[in-house]
This record gives structure tokens, C-alpha cells and sequence, in this order.
């Protein structure tokens, strides 16, 4: 997944996006493109790929639910309204008012098609400029099952004869295997001029984007076909069964890649990162760990089993878990330590400072070299606002004790075991919040001969 840097573009490039479809199979409130993978909205994906080839300008048409995309997008597309929906040509024509004014090379991408690699785009581009000048070029592939999709028919030089719908075909056209995953590359100029001329005299009563090949052909002008060797980058998601699949494809590649880059995961299959998760190297990941998005893990980092993350960075040497929560703002200086169920959020952890066992630590800056005992916690809300715990350096904080922010403990201070702390502590103070004990000998001895000589009484009685 690591891609070279665009070449300099040999001419100005759009995108127009399509999601104007319902959507139905995914049962969801929620826009289709909107659905996450790996923690990102698929559609979000799809864009980060398309600005490797830095477009001048995107367009999402869009009609059921477009609201959620603006609010998503903000000022990143154009939204290109289709309503009603009348098929993929004239959603794209949706698109012309948006582009007006621009020149150029446009490609064509579904929003639900997430995972079209950066480079099998720059290839539709090269093939568009190639020598014989294709007026439309079409990405196609070869599924093991062709199903349903729209079929390309095409001569073994890569020129297509005809593009024909499924719906549309006879059996002898749906016998051909090569199938038109949708996405397409032409230059503007044509791109509106050929959706122009296309008709919906078909099966589906559609406008067809398809059709502008077959327009194209009509107008003796080349069209071309490249063929991806992976159909899974062009796999749609369109229920939540393909939503699944599709994240565990992205999960698969992900660790492929964390593993080549020097991690060990010692189950692979368990681990699942997010799109910006950053791992270095001799980074030991133990199995059952999940990675929410806005993680960054320096080198030489062990994460023990069953721990989960999220905005969370780890510097060099670090260990965490098993079983720890690290929960967006908390930072772990280089060599700190974090045990078995302790929840970090909004922390930042001292270099070589640990925090070993049972704590929740929330909005708190704890010194170096500090240790935090087992089931220390950070009181930081009381209801109404947040407050901060400041720890100094190599301070000792006792078991259980609570610290009431906000509240500062000064550096070297010692924290007895148990104790409530509700003011701030000197350094190298001693703070102890305990009752005085009281201290009885013999007293237990006298309470259980007591006690039997009574339960004996009862018995006899
Ligand atoms: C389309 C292709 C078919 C191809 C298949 C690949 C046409 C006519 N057919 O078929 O050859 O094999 O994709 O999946 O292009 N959309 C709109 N507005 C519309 C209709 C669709 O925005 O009016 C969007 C959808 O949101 C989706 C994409 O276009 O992102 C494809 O729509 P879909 O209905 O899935 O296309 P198919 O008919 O399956
Ligand atoms: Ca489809």
C-alpha cells in the first residue's frame, strides 16, 4: 500500500464520484459510502486514493442522503445532486455543471467501489493518452463468477467492440467473462458531448454510462479496455456480508505490511488495525489486540495480549497490557509501562514511569520515572467539568489510593496506600489520608472464646 509519489500530471484531472444510489441491501440509516472500514468511511478511502493523482476538482453525485455526505465532505467536493435517479450516465451528467470551466482527464469511480489502487487509476490515465487516443477508457476484470455485471466485449488488442448490460444480453455476450467493474477515464470534452447522445432503450429503462463506449464506437472512435489483476480492488460493498469481507481483506494486507516492515504479530489473524495506524519496528504485538484509529507505535514497543487502543502514541520501549485500554490522549513517554487493566485517556506517562496494575488515569500528567500503584485512580470529573492530576517525577503513589483533581503531587512525594488525596502534595512530601489505627493485642482471642462459649450455650440450651 505505499505509493510513489504522483509524476507531475501530463494534463489537469477530475473525479466524479457516484453515490447516488440507495443503497438498500445495507439496511442502514446511514449513506452506503459513509459505512467504515478499518475506521474510516469507505468513501474516505476511496478519496485518499484518488489525491495520489491530485485532482483539480471531485465531484460525489449524490441524491438519497446527501446531506450526510456535505456534512462529511465539507468544502473537499462538489456535490452534483441526482434526483431522480436514472442510471450511471446520467448521474454522471449530473456531474457537468460542477466541471464547468475545466479541461481535462475525468475519472469515473463508484463510492462503493472502495478500494481501487492509486496505480491502476494512473494506468486508466496512461492508457487515455496512449498513442491510438481512446475516447473512453474502461477498467474491466475477470471474476471467478461473472454473475450479473455488465460485460465487455473486446478484441484481444484491448479495443472494445461493444459494451452490453447484463440485463441486455444474449447468452452468447453473457458467455464472455471479461466484466465492466464501472469505472471508466475520459477526457472532459468528450465526457459530456457522448452522455449527450445516449438513450435509454433498454432493459432497465436506464441511462447507461456503458453507452458512451457504444456512442463512441458508432462515431468510429477507439475505446479500450485495461484489465486489473486483482478483481478484488474493484469488488463493490453493497450489503453488510461484502462490508465484512472487505474489511478483512483491508485487515489481511494491513498486517502483510506490518509484518514487512518488521513487527511480529505472533497471531496475525487476531490484530486489527485502523486506515492511520503507524507501527515501527521490533514492535511485538501479542494476539487479540485492536487498533482504533490515531495510533502511533514507535519501535521496539511489546503490546501484550487482549489490549485495545485508540489515539493513543507509544514511544520507544514501551510495554502496555496485557489487557490494557489506551483511550485517545493518552501518550506513553519512551520506556514507560502500563499493566493489565489500566485505562489511560488524555494522559501523558513519564519516561520509564509505570503504572503496573488496575488504575484509570484520565486527564493527568504524570512525571518521570513516577509509579503509580495498583488501583490508583485519577478522580478528574465530578459530575459537572474535568479536572487535571499533575505528578511530579518519580513520585510514589500508594495502592488504592484516589486523587481528587484537580490536585498536584509533588516530585519524589510518596502517596501511603489508600489514601484520598484532596490537596496538593509538597515535593518530597509524605502524604497519608488513613484513620488512626487502633491496636488491640489479644482482643480477637477473647472475641472467638467468647463468641463459642455462647454458640455452645445455644446448642446445649
Ligand atoms: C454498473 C454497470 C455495469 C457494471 C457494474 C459494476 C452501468 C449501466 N452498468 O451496473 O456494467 O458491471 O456497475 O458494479 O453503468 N449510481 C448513481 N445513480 C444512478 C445509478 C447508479 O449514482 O442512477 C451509482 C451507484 O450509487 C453505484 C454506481 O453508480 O455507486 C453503480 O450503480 P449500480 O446500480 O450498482 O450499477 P449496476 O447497474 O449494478
Ligand atoms: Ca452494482
Amino acid at each position: 500500500m505505499t505509493e510513489t509519489a504522483p509524476p507531475p500530471a501530463a494534463s489537469p484531472l477530475a473525479i466524479i464520484v457516484l453515490a447516488a444510489g440507495k443503497g438498500t441491501r445495507m439496511k442502514s440509516a446511514r449513506h452506503k459510502v459513509l459505512h467504515p472500514v478499518a475506521g474510516q468511511p469507505m468513501l474516505e478511502h476511496l478519496l485518499a486514493s484518488a489525491a495520489q493523482l491530485a485532482p483539480e476538482r471531485s465531484v460525489v453525485v449524490a441524491g438519497h442522503g446527501r446531506e450526510q455526505l456535505e456534512a462529511q465532505l465539507g468544502t473537499r467536493a462538489a456535490i452534483a445532486v441526482q434526483e431522480p435517479q436514472l442510471g450511471t450516465g446520467h448521474a454522471v451528467q449530473q456531474a457537468e455543471e460542477a466541471l464547468a470551466g475545466f479541461e481535462g482527464d475525468v475519472l469515473i469511480l463508484y463510492g462503493d467501489v472502495p478500494f481501487v489502487r492509486p496505480e491502476t487509476m494512473r494506468a486508466m490515465i496512461a492508457r487515455l493518452h496512449g498513442e491510438d487516443t481512446p475516447a473512453v477508457v474502461v477498467l474491466g476484470f475477470e471474476p471467478e463468477d461473472p454473475l450479473r455485471y455488465g460485460r465487455i466485449l473486446a478484441h484481444d488488442d484491448g479495443r472494445i467492440a461493444m459494451m452490453v448490460e447484463y440485463k441486455d444480453a444474449t447468452e452468447e455476450q453473457r458467455a464472455c467473462t471479461l466484466c465492466n467493474s464501472g469505472l471508466m477515464a475520459v477526457k472532459s470534452q468528450d465526457l459530456f458531448a457522448l452522455l449527450a447522445k445516449v438513450e435509454n432503450d433498454n432493459a432497465a429503462g436506464e441511462y447507461y454510462l456503458t453507452d458512451i463506449v457504444n456512442v463512441a464506437s458508432l462515431e468510429e472512435r477507439t475505446c479500450a479496455v485495461i484489465v486489473t489483476d486483482d478483481p478484488d480492488e474493484v469488488g463493490g460493498i453493497n450489503s453488510r456480508a461484502e462490508l465484512a469481507a472487505a474489511e478483512a481483506r483491508w485487515q489481511t494486507r494491513r498486517r502483510e505490511r506490518a509484518m514487512a516492515d518488521g513487527a511480529t504479530l505472533v497471531a496475525p489473524e487476531t490484530v486489527f488495525f485502523a486506515w492511520d495506524t503507524v507501527i515501527g519496528q521490533d514492535v511485538m504485538i501479542e494476539p487479540n489486540v485492536v487498533f482504533g484509529p490515531g495510533v502511533t507505535v514507535a519501535d521496539d514497543v511489546t503490546i501484550h495480549a487482549f489490549s485495545h487502543l485508540e489515539g493513543a502514541t507509544l514511544e520507544s520501549g514501551v510495554a502496555i497490557g496485557p489487557y490494557a485500554r489506551l483511550r485517545p490522549g493518552a501518550v506513553l513517554k519512551a520506556n514507560s509501562k502500563v499493566g493489565n487493566f489500566v485505562e489511560m485517556k488524555k494522559a501523558v506517562l513519564g519516561e520509564g514511569a509505570k503504572a503496573n496494575h488496575l488504575s484509570y488515569l484520565g486527564d493527568a500528567e504524570i512525571g518521570a520515572g513516577a509509579n503509580i500503584g495498583a488501583g490508583t485512580i485519577t478522580c478528574n470529573y465530578d459530575g459537572y467539568f474535568k479536572h487535571k492530576t499533575v505528578i511530579g517525577e518519580r513520585a510514589f503513589i500508594g495502592s488504592n489510593s484516589a486523587l481528587v483533581a484537580p490536585v498536584k503531587i509533588g516530585a519524589d512525594a510518596i502517596v501511603a496506600a489508600g489514601s484520598a488525596v484532596t490537596r496538593d502534595v509538597g515535593d518530597g512530601e509524605l502524604r497519608l489520608v488513613r484513620g488512626e489505627q487502633l491496636v488491640k493485642p489479644g482482643w480477637a482471642d477473647r472475641f472467638h472464646d467468647t463468641m463459642k462459649q455462647k454458640k455452645k450455650a445455644q446448642k446445649e440450651g
